[in-house]
């Protein structure tokens, strides 16, 4: 495996691997690796002859207040675990090699309504970032397959929907969400979790799973009621819930009478860690209506 810092010298790599007819599957990550990010490794070296994983902390993507300076950065430990895994390259630029002229007058993508609603909400101006680093990877990688995991269920959407609106040419492909055997989806975050807050934390999964069931044993059910019911059980377990909703899977917007392809989906803080996770649903619909 190469281990590149500057995109001059990635690009060049990359070049050569193109003109030779190699396919490229592109891994973007911020590091601390567990075994979803190998899930994603292990899916984009299906896909092509060449995986390529990034690893940068972004600091466009985090709110004044939030985990920016704590963020861990392992990158020793992370570039033996993609080492073992087969991949070709692993590039890591610095946050001048990224940002030469400061993050804050770099030109920014945008991606409205689906950016704005659920995480949006209460972490602004984060797809944002999202979207703008993942374009410069982009479009310096220039992949033809780019993995994302499902576990952040709005991110892979809104990059979907950035990619198809720039014309990008690389396919997005979302890879199902790695959990641990209790159910938690493995997350970076999770270690800034206590042991009781750990135990506690497949709670979040469980309200999910439980109001997945829900609809599809009463597709017309008050959608409200189960969200606010999952909500308060959580909250008594010692969360803090910041949304938990049914949506629509293919937009994020709130689901019509008709609708059947959904989404739950949730973010929750657990002490210091806002965890999220998301469950699909597939709502056959039954003769009376929902309650709006
Ligand atoms: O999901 C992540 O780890 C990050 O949001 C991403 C896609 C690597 C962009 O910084």
């Amino acid at each position: 495996m190469q281990r590149i810092d500057k995109i001059k010298a990635a690009r060049l790599l990359l070049a050569s691997w193109r003109q030779a007819g190699d396919r490229i599957a592109f891994v973007p990550t911020m590091g601390d690796l567990h075994a979803g990010h190998l899930s994603l490794v292990q899916e984009a070296r299906k896909r092509a002859e060449r995986v390529v994983v990034s690893i940068f902390v972004n600091p466009l993507q985090f709110g004044e207040n939030e985990d920016f300076d704590h963020y861990p950065r392992v990158l020793d430990s992370d570039s033996e675990k993609l080492n073992s895994a087969g991949v070709d390259l692993l590039f890591s630029p610095t946050v001048s090699e990224l940002y030469p002229n400061g993050e804050q007058n770099v030109t920014r993508v945008v991606v409205p309504i689906m950016g704005d609603t659920l995480c949006g909400v209460s972490r602004p101006g984060h797809f944002s970032g999202v979207a703008t680093v993942v374009s410069k990877l982009l479009n310096i990688v220039q992949p033809d397959s780019s993995l994302f995991g499902e576990k952040d269920f709005q991110q892979l959407l809104i990059i979907k929907k950035m990619a198809a609106d720039l014309c990008f040419s690389s396919d997005i492909i979302g890879v199902p969400t790695c959990r641990e055997v209790d159910g938690l989806a493995m997350s970076s975050r999770n270690n800034y979790l206590s042991d009781t807050q750990r135990e506690l934390a497949p709670a979040l999964m469980r309200e999910l799973r439980n109001v997945k069931k829900m609809i599809e044993s009463n597709p017309s059910a008050d959608f409200s009621q189960l969200t606010q019911q999952a909500a308060n059980t959580l909250n008594n377990t010692g969360f803090i819930t910041d949304y938990f909703e049914i949506r629509r899977s293919a937009d994020l917007a709130k689901p019509n009478r008709d609708d059947q392809e959904l989404v739950v989906i949730a973010a929750a803080w657990l002490g210091k860690a806002r965890l999220i996770d998301n469950v699909r649903v597939n709502a056959v619909l039954g003769a009376c209506p929902r309650t709006d």
